[in-house]
């Protein structure tokens, strides 16, 4: 086993990140200049200064406000190939991509635009970036079961990009339940199941999720440790939980990183992977993640390779592509 070398980023797969999270102040700027769209903020730096977050509804308010600038397929395929080279460079050899329609669909941009330009990018990224991808749509939880319904529907045309759904956005007051249906749909449809749960939301999302939707990751899963019996349970099933410690940090699901339940987690028994959510807006990419809880959580360096041997054990990758990545 060879030591840690930070110019040799650790390889590992990405299993949760927003590709909206993606869109840096300077991308947001370019590409509203291109679209005609004014910014309520005067340059980068204001814009930067914005990114001090309560919770998550506060970050979610400038996550969709920012999307007004993706208008155009090219768009799309330029926010993915930038997160894609960052991601890279940070050891990331495969990344399943999340991506919200509804809140493309319902400022006037047609899915087929969101796709097809996601696609520009992915479609090449193992030639381009050495990166492989997956696409996962997510359905706004805090939209009606029938909007989420109506997306799938819309969806069918480009299943065969789209690996798997997964459910986001404001989480307390829309638990899984409320999506049963819609993920029946998606199953009969051969699509893959996730959903966010227990990052503000209780663990008794996390259980539902499992039970009534069927998922086979768990995004988040954070607050699961305050329910022992779950604990167990997820533990007994193996069911990987996509953590994301510097999003934790800066939507205040935890105090400071010195905090953080990952190592806990770990010691506990649990399939954790570190991912990045919404890179632009909580500091740090997949890589940055890692460094963070190696630094400031003292993982040694047995738990870091575990945490990037459980990244690609919890992906979408078939196992003959996942020994080829690895
Ligand atoms: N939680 C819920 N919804 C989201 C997030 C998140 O961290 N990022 C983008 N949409
Ligand atoms: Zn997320």
């Amino acid at each position: 086993t060879s030591p840690y070398d930070a110019s040799m980023p650790l390889p590992k797969a990405e299993l949760h990140l927003h590709v909206e999270g993606t869109l840096e102040p300077e991308l947001a700027f370019e590409l509203a200049a291109r679209n005609g769209v004014r910014l309520p903020y005067g340059d980068t730096d204001e814009l930067r200064k914005a990114y001090q977050f309560e919770d998550l509804q506060s970050f979610l308010n400038l996550y969709y406000e920012l999307m007004a600038v993706l208008r155009t397929e090219q768009d799309f395929a330029d926010l993915a190939n930038a997160y894609l080279a960052r991601a890279a460079a940070q050891g990331v050899r495969h990344a399943e991509i999340f991506f919200d329609p509804q809140a493309h669909t319902k400022r006037g941009v047609e899915l087929g635009t969101v796709v097809e330009g996601l696609w520009r990018a992915l479609g090449s990224s193992e030639a381009n970036h050495g990166v492989s991808t997956r696409l996962i749509m997510c359905f706004l939880r805090d939209d009606s079961a029938e909007s989420a319904m109506e997306t799938l529907r819309a969806a069918e045309p480009y299943l065969d990009r789209i690996t798997g759904v997964g459910l986001d956005s404001a989480e307390v007051g829309h638990p899984p339940v409320k999506f049963r249906e819609v993920y029946e749909a998606a199953a009969a449809l051969g699509l893959r199941r996730v959903a966010h749960a227990g990052e503000e939301g209780p663990p008794a999302y996390i259980t539902e999720a499992l039970d009534v939707l069927g998922v086979e990751r768990v995004d988040h899963g954070l607050r699961c440790m305050e329910d022992p019996a779950l604990v167990e349970r997820l533990v007994r099933e193996r069911v990987p939980l996509t953590l994301c410690p510097l999003s934790n940090v800066r939507l205040r699901t935890v105090d400071v990183l010195a905090d953080h339940p990952l190592p806990a987690m770990l010691d506990a028994g649990l399939m954790c992977t570190v991912n990045s959510d919404d890179p632009a807006y909580f500091g740090g990419y997949a890589g940055d993640n890692f460094d963070a809880v190696r630094s400031t959580l003292g993982l040694s360096e047995d738990r870091l390779r575990e945490l990037a041997r459980n990244s690609f054990a919890a992906s979408f990758l078939e196992d003959d592509e996942e020994r080829r990545e690895r």
